[in-house]
């Protein structure tokens, strides 16, 4: 079967991620969750106490940080580690979903970053998440999605994925820190959360998982069987 590429764009907490791992579950395409590299070089920097505004010092260090996903036994979707630690639980704190924004708007760690994301999808196959896959990474998809959903629904999601890894946010910071990230990435001057003209819309507020994997499936078959067909 032909491999394809599968870039799935949209703001945080729209169910990107978990679409995306099934779907590449269902096809046994390889997952690739972009935002969690970002928020990867975000931990980095904090640990090394080096500020977003201090560009200099970024990218001096950008070269000696290597960022790999691993499967783990047992787990449902790739590790984390960066420079052969893992970070995986680390990552998901609140505290780097507070500056993640930041320090995915610099330019420097955006290039290092799609480099990084071009290589691992180079041969198709993938299905990748985040802001700027189908615009930016691989303008070239075969399969361009973008979701979104009610701001309610996706304070709701993110209270459950945060109560599941044992943070306790209040629905009003979670909602304050997805507008704030979603301003951030929308303005940001390089790879901004944008939809490209060729991505098909997929509101999720009122789907399931289960019926948004199969809405992504049945696409995606249409492309197979008719790949000049499935924006018509
Ligand atoms: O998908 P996520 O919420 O884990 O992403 C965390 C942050 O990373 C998000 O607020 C913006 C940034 N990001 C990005 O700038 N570009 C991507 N391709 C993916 C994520």
């Amino acid at each position: 079967m032909k491999s394809i590429i599968i870039a799935i764009d949209g703001y945080s907490s729209c169910g990107k991620s978990t679409t995306a791992r099934l779907v590449a579950q269902r096809l046994q395409y390889l997952f690739i969750d972009s935002g969690a590299m970002y928020r990867a070089v975000t931990w980095y920097f904090l640990e090394k106490g080096i500020d977003s505004q201090n560009v200099t010092e970024i990218e001096a260090h950008l070269p000696s940080i290597n960022i790999e996903f691993r499967q783990l036994p047992d787990a449902t979707m790739p590790a984390v580690f960066l420079n052969d630690q893992l970070i995986e639980s680390e990552i998901r704190a609140p505290r780097i979903a507070a500056v993640v924004s930041e320090y995915s708007a610099i330019p420097c760690i955006r290039k290092a970053m799609v480099k990084q994301q071009q290589i691992m999808g180079e041969f198709g196959g993938v299905v990748m998440d985040g802001r700027d896959i189908g615009t930016v990474v691989f303008p070239q998809a075969e399969l361009k999605l973008f979701l979104t959903a009610d701001i309610d629904i996706r304070v709701k999601r993110r209270s459950i994925e945060l109560e599941h890894k044992g943070y306790n946010q209040s629905p009003e910071e979670i909602k304050r820190n997805l507008l704030h990230r979603d301003y951030v990435d929308t303005h940001r001057s390089e790879g901004p959360l944008l939809k490209a003209s060729d991505a098909i819309e997929i509101d999720t507020t009122f789907h399931t998982v289960e019926s948004q994997v199969e809405l992504v499936i049945s696409m995606f078959e249409k492309i197979i069987s008719y790949p000049a067909k499935i924006n018509s």
